[in-house]
C-alpha cells in the first residue's frame, strides 16, 4: 500500500513486514505555514496511535499517485478570492481534470484553513472535499472548516479522525513507523519561538521612509533578537503579536457604557475587560460571527435589517472596524456578551526585509501604517498602528518565525533573478539582495519597484543604489504611479522589457513576486503570459503552460497578501 512520492527527508521507512497495511498520506498545501502545521500535528497524532503515515506536500505530490491511496488527510488553505495557495494549485486542479482518476478504494478527511472575514471562505477544503467524494472516496469524518482561531476545534478533530482510523488501521505495525518520527517532525517544528509561545522581543527603532508629502506612511522598523537563538531565511515572514490601541479600547468601552474593570473570562483565563480588548481580542476587523452575536444581544433592529441582504452586509463589514459598528448601532450588551461576541487576536505576519547573513540577531520589516479617518474618526490598523504608533523604543513585541518554504532564492547563487516588488512588496528582496551580497552570488538580479512619486516613496533608494554601483543589483526598473498623467505600474515596465524579461528566464532565471494580490500579482501574471507569447512565438496556451512548468519547478514564487 505504498504510494505517492514525497520529498526525502520525509519518506516513510519501508514498513517491513506490514503485509498490506494501509497508510495514512497526510497532504498539506499551505501559503504561510498553518495548514503544514497542521498536517505535522496530524501526522505525529498518527504516529502516536501506530499508524503507518507519511507527510507530503501537495507540490511534491504526483496526483496520479492518488489512486493507490487507501487513506487520505487534506489540510489546505484558501486565499484571496477562494484561491488555493500555489503548493496545491496542481493537484486542486487535476481533481477537477478530465484525467482525475476513480477512487472508490479511497476513504479521505479534509481541513480547509481560511478566514471567515472572507467571501469564499475555506473555498479550496470544499474543493477539495467536493471533488475527492464526487471521485467516489469515502469521507472517513466531516470536513472541518477552520477559522483565523481554530486551535481548540483542530485538536478535537484530529482525536476523532484518528479514534475512526483505528479499525482500519489495527494491523499497523508499530516498530516501523517510530524510525520516521524524528525526521518528519523535525522538519517542519525546528523553531523553539512559536505562535504560541513567542519571544519577547525588543524595538530597536522604528523610521518613516516615505518622504513628508507622501500619501503612504510606511516604516522600516528594526527588532532585536539578541540572545533568542531564533534563526530565519530570506523569504521567512516574521508573526507579530500586537496590543489593541488604550484610546480604541477605552472608546469602545464608553461608547457601549459598560466597566472596564469588570471581571470576564476569556478562554480559561479571567481578567479584566480592559485587558482583554487589549491584548486578547481582534477589534480592527469586523467579521460576520461578531455581528451575529452582537445582533443577538443588544437585539438591534438595524442591524437585523442589514444582516438580511448579505451584500450589503459584506459591504458594510468591509468598511468598518468593531467600534463602528458599536457606534452605529448602539445597545445594551453585557462585559461577558461582548467578550464572547469578539474572536480572539491572532498575529500578524510581515515578510522580513533584512538576511541575518547582514543584520544577525535583528529581524527588519517594511511595514505600511494603515492610519485613515472614516465616519469622522480615526483609524489605525491593529498591528501596523502598534508598531508604528503605540511601541516605543526599547518596547517589547511578542514575535515567532513563520517559514515559507514557498519563497526561497535558488540553492545556487549563480541562478539569475527577476523580483517584482511594488509598494511594501520590497520587503523580502531587501532580505534577499543582503543574502547574495554577503554569499558574493554571481547570479544576475533585476528588481522591479513601483510607488506612487520618486521624489516621496522611492522606499531604501539609498541601498539600491549602492548595491547597483557595486555591480551587485544589475538593472532596476522604476514604475512610479503617480509621476506622469497615465498610471504606470510594475506589470506595464516588465511588458516593456518583455525581451529581455524573456531571455533571463531562458537562461534559468527565478520569477518572484512580493505585494498586492487582488490587481498587481495577477497583472503581473497576465504580464508574464504575455510576454512568453510574444517573445517566445507561444499560443496562449503554450505560453500558460511554459508559466506552470516555471511554478512547477519553483522557479516562479509568490508572496502576496
Ligand atoms: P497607485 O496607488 O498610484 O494606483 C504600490 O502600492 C504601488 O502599486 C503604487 O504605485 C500603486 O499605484 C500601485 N498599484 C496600484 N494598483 C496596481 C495594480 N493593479 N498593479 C500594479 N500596481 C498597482
Amino acid at each position: 500500500a505504498q504510494g505517492g512520492s514525497i520529498a526525502p527527508a520525509l519518506q516513510s521507512a519501508p514498513a517491513v513486514g506490514a503485509g498490506d497495511a494501509p497508510t495514512l498520506t497526510i497532504l498539506y498545501g499551505s501559503q504561510t505555514g498553518n495548514a503544514k502545521g497542521l498536517a505535522a500535528q496530524c501526522q505525529a497524532k498518527a504516529e502516536e496511535a501506530g499508524f503507518n503515515s507519511k507527510l507530503v506536500s501537495m507540490a511534491d505530490y504526483k496526483p496520479r499517485n492518488l489512486k493507490s491511496e487507501t487513506h487520505v488527510a487534506v489540510f489546505v488553505s484558501t486565499h484571496g478570492e477562494g484561491d488555493a495557495p500555489d503548493d496545491a494549485i496542481e493537484l486542486h486542479e487535476f481533481l477537477a481534470g478530465k484525467k482525475a482518476p476513480k477512487l472508490a478504494n479511497t476513504k479521505y478527511a479534509v481541513v480547509g484553513l481560511g478566514d471567515s472575514s472572507y467571501e469564499f471562505f475555506c473555498q479550496t477544503g470544499k474543493d477539495f472535499d467536493e471533488r475527492l467524494g464526487k471521485l467516489g472516496g469515502k469521507a472517513i469524518i466531516e470536513r472541518l472548516d477552520c477559522d483565523v482561531d481554530y486551535e481548540a476545534e483542530a485538536q478535537a478533530w484530529l482525536a476523532k479522525l484518528i479514534e475512526s482510523l483505528k479499525e482500519d488501521f489495527s494491523a499497523a505495525p508499530q516498530t516501523a513507523v517510530a524510525a520516521q518520527t524524528g525526521a518528519a517532525v523535525q522538519g517542519v517544528a525546528a523553531q523553539t519561538y512559536t505562535k504560541k509561545a513567542p519571544f519577547k522581543a525588543t524595538l530597536i527603532e522604528s523610521q518613516k521612509i516615505t518622504g513628508r508629502d507622501s500619501i503612504k506612511d510606511i516604516r522600516h522598523i528594526e527588532i532585536s533578537l539578541e540572545d533568542s537563538g531564533i534563526t530565519y531565511q530570506p523569504g521567512d515572514a516574521l508573526g507579530v503579536w500586537f496590543k489593541n490601541a488604550p484610546s480604541l479600547v477605552s472608546e469602545l468601552i464608553s461608547i457601549l457604557s459598560l466597566n472596564g474593570d469588570a471581571e470576564v473570562t476569556v478562554g480559561d483565563a479571567t481578567m479584566s475587560l480592559t485587558d482583554a480588548l487589549t491584548s486578547k481580542l481582534e477589534l480592527t476587523l469586523s467579521y460576520p460571527n461578531f455581528i451575529k452575536s452582537y445582533q443577538a444581544a443588544t437585539g438591534s433592529e438595524t442591524l437585523a435589517t442589514l444582516m438580511e441582504d448579505k451584500a450589503q452586509l459584506r459591504t458594510y463589514m468591509a468598511e468598518r472596524q468593531i467600534i463602528d459598528i458599536a457606534r452605529d448601532h448602539p445597545g445594551k450588551i453585557s462585559e461577558q456578551q461582548l467578550v464572547e461576541a469578539l474572536r480572539p487576536l491572532t498575529p500578524r505576519l510581515y515578510s522580513i526585509a533584512s538576511s541575518q547573513a547582514e543584520v544577525e540577531e535583528e529581524v527588519h520589516l517594511t511595514v505600511a501604517h494603515v492610519d485613515y479617518e472614516a465616519f469622522g474618526h480615526r483609524h489605525q490598523g491593529g498591528a501596523s498602528g502598534f508598531l508604528c504608533e503605540y511601541l516605543e523604543e526599547n518596547g517589547e513585541v511578542d514575535v515567532f518565525v513563520e517559514n515559507n518554504d514557498n519563497f526561497r532564492l535558488p540553492a545556487d547563487p549563480n541562478t539569475p533573478v527577476i523580483m517584482v516588488g511594488p509598494g511594501t512588496g520590497i520587503a523580502p528582496f531587501r532580505s534577499f539582495m543582503q543574502e547574495r551580497d554577503v554569499q558574493g552570488a554571481e547570479g544576475k538580479n533585476w528588481l522591479f519597484f513601483g510607488n506612487p512619486h520618486f521624489t516621496q516613496d522611492f522606499l531604501y533608494q539609498v541601498e539600491w543604489q549602492g548595491y547597483v554601483k557595486e555591480g551587485l543589483l544589475d538593472k532596476i526598473t522604476l514604475a512610479f504611479s503617480r509621476d506622469q498623467e497615465e498610471k504606470v505600474y510594475v506589470q506595464h515596465r516588465l511588458l516593456e522589457h518583455g525581451k529581455e524579461v524573456y531571455e533571463w528566464l531562458e537562461q534559468g532565471a527565478h520569477f518572484y513576486v512580493c505585494g498586492d494580490a487582488m490587481h498587481m500579482a495577477k497583472d503581473v501574471e497576465n504580464a508574464l503570459i504575455t510576454i512568453v507569447q510574444e517573445h517566445g512565438g507561444k499560443s496562449e496556451a503554450d505560453a500558460k503552460a511554459y508559466i506552470v512548468e516555471l511554478r512547477k519547478a519553483k522557479r516562479y514564487q509568490k508572496d502576496v497578501y
